[in-house]
């Protein structure tokens, strides 16, 4: 009898558990999750000018504004950048693998610029070529008593099984929330931040105020940037594009500013590039350049696919400002002319993971794609795609225009997790199969994981390589044993 009475609710759940299970993979019923969060939020009002978080160094004519990026394509040179305000002064950088002991120097370039009425100070860039690999160098700028010391260290050589945690930082601007950020991300152990847009947003003002807050935010940044590389990706707030102030250059300000390695892989265009970094392949694309086919951009993309080694860098990033898929009332759709030029070279290739940001919230993606669209067989929904890139906004930086809190109701299939919140993500590489992802909430202390999973790798985790990694890795044990 009690046999009888517990048997019958179980099939029942059975029953109901299997058309579940039916519903969310026969079907496209596989939504995510929206978090209810809500974060009390600062107000998203820039920090003042006077703020100690642009203190301008002392000093006649010293540094300022310091940061550095990679300088070529593999990770053994440095663009070191920063700003003098009362004369040229000189664009040399000596440097050494010892503090105080400055063996080594090299000479950069100088330039300057007007925006509008604002006249910008001298703008300094210098390649550190020939570097070691996965080695500390201390680096002095600037003259006399004025003079500056940084340090930075380099990634580890190209490998397949190189580990590097990365950062994602975007929409960062120059708020409290910004603030905030940057000291969350100070903590993660995250060795170089990929940066997918919107910088300062000095946009946001007019006149000679526009300038004024680019040199804010290269001071507010200062404190990581010049100590390890963050690779640029321009976002809409970067094309500044003001014809009210006679200002009508894209991208003047930023362009200026922000150098990038674009040579090094064969680009035509500081805007979009790419480089490699330890086990990973990292591109940049514009999402505000002609990207459509036969233009500039279209064709180094082609070209830069070609490129790909992922036997040497297994794994395949790119990132962008304005994502591919969102599904937030801000900005929705905005990414669906890119998507529509190079998701289908996003599958073939077997990219990773797509970082972007200009939603200012948080969302994940499932392993999806809309690849079988065309105008005539009107088949246009994305599917689940164990080929397709798991695509990440991370525009949550924490800029003076706020969080965009409405998200479009019901969550899309295709969408993982949203939130809106500010906050930042790493992406720590382990081996050529392996990657933790974690998005750290601003609120939380850092090592809750408010977002976290692991990321296999679209080459590697395939049958075919896993049988290829067991032989190798059965190869080099019978050598190790055949040594000892
Ligand atoms: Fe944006």
């Amino acid at each position: 009898m009690r046999g009888e009475v517990t048997s019958r609710p179980s099939r029942f759940i059975l029953v109901i558990f299997t058309a579940i299970t039916f519903l969310s993979y026969g079907g496209r019923v596989y939504g995510g999750i929206t978090s209810t969060f809500i974060r009390s939020e600062w107000p998203s009002v820039d920090i003042p000018f006077d703020n100690e978080a642009f203190a301008v160094p002392k000093g006649h004519n010293a540094p300022q504004q310091v940061h550095i990026t990679q300088g070529d394509y593999d990770g053994k040179a440095v663009i070191v950048s920063w700003v003098t305000s009362d004369a040229p002064g000189l664009s040399i950088v000596n440097f050494g693998t010892s503090l105080g002991r400055y063996t080594l120097s090299a000479e950069g370039t100088m330039t300057n610029y007007t925006f509008h009425d604002y006249k910008s100070g001298y703008i300094h860039h210098c390649l550190l070529e020939g570097l070691k690999y996965d080695t500390k160098y201390y680096y002095k700028i600037g003259e006399g008593e004025s003079s500056r010391e940084f340090s930075f260290q380099t990634p580890p050589k190209i490998g397949p099984d190189a580990p590097y945690k990365f950062g994602i930082i975007g929409d960062l601007g120059q708020t409290y929330n910004s603030l905030s950020t940057l000291e969350h991300y100070m903590h993660s152990g995250a060795q170089a931040v990929l940066f997918v847009g919107d910088l300062s947003y000095a946009d946001r003002y007019q006149y000679n105020d526009v300038g004024l807050r680019w040199d804010t935010w290269g001071r507010f940044i200062e404190k990581i940037a010049a100590h390890q590389p963050w690779l640029w990706s321009a976002g809409n707030h970067e094309i500044e594009y003001m014809p009210y102030m006679g200002e009508v250059i894209p991208f003047k300000s930023y362009l200026h500013r922000y150098a990038t390695p674009y040579l090094a892989s064969k680009s035509s265009s500081p805007l979009w590039y790419a480089v490699r970094r330890a086990s990973a392949h990292i591109i940049v694309l514009s999402s505000y350049s002609p990207f459509v086919k036969y233009t500039p951009q279209w064709m180094w993309l082609r070209e830069e696919f070609k490129r790909v080694d992922r036997e040497k860098t297994p794994w395949l990033i790119v990132l962008m400002h304005a994502p591919i898929y969102n599904s937030n009332n801000a900005h929705f759709m905005e990414g669906e002319s890119m998507r529509s030029v190079f998701e289908s070279w996003f599958v073939r290739n077997k990219v990773d993971v797509v970082f972007a940001g200009h939603v200012h919230a948080y969302e994940r993606s499932y392993r999806i794609s809309n690849i079988h669209y065309d105008v005539s067989t009107g088949d246009h929904y994305p599917v689940r795609d164990e080929s397709a890139p798991v695509y990440i906004t991370v525009g949550d930086g924490g800029n003076q225009e706020g969080l965009a809190g409405r998200f479009r109701d019901p969550q899309p299939d295709y969408s993982a997790f949203r939130e809106a919140s500010y906050g930042h993500s790493t992406l720590e590489i382990k081996n050529r199969t392996h990657a933790l992802y974690h998005w750290n909430r601003n609120d939380d202390g850092k090592k809750v994981a408010t977002d976290s999973f692991v990321l296999h790798n679209q080459y590697w985790a395939t049958n075919g390589r896993r049988r290829k990694l067991k032989k190798h890795y059965l190869t080099s044990l019978a050598g190790q044993i055949a040594t000892y």
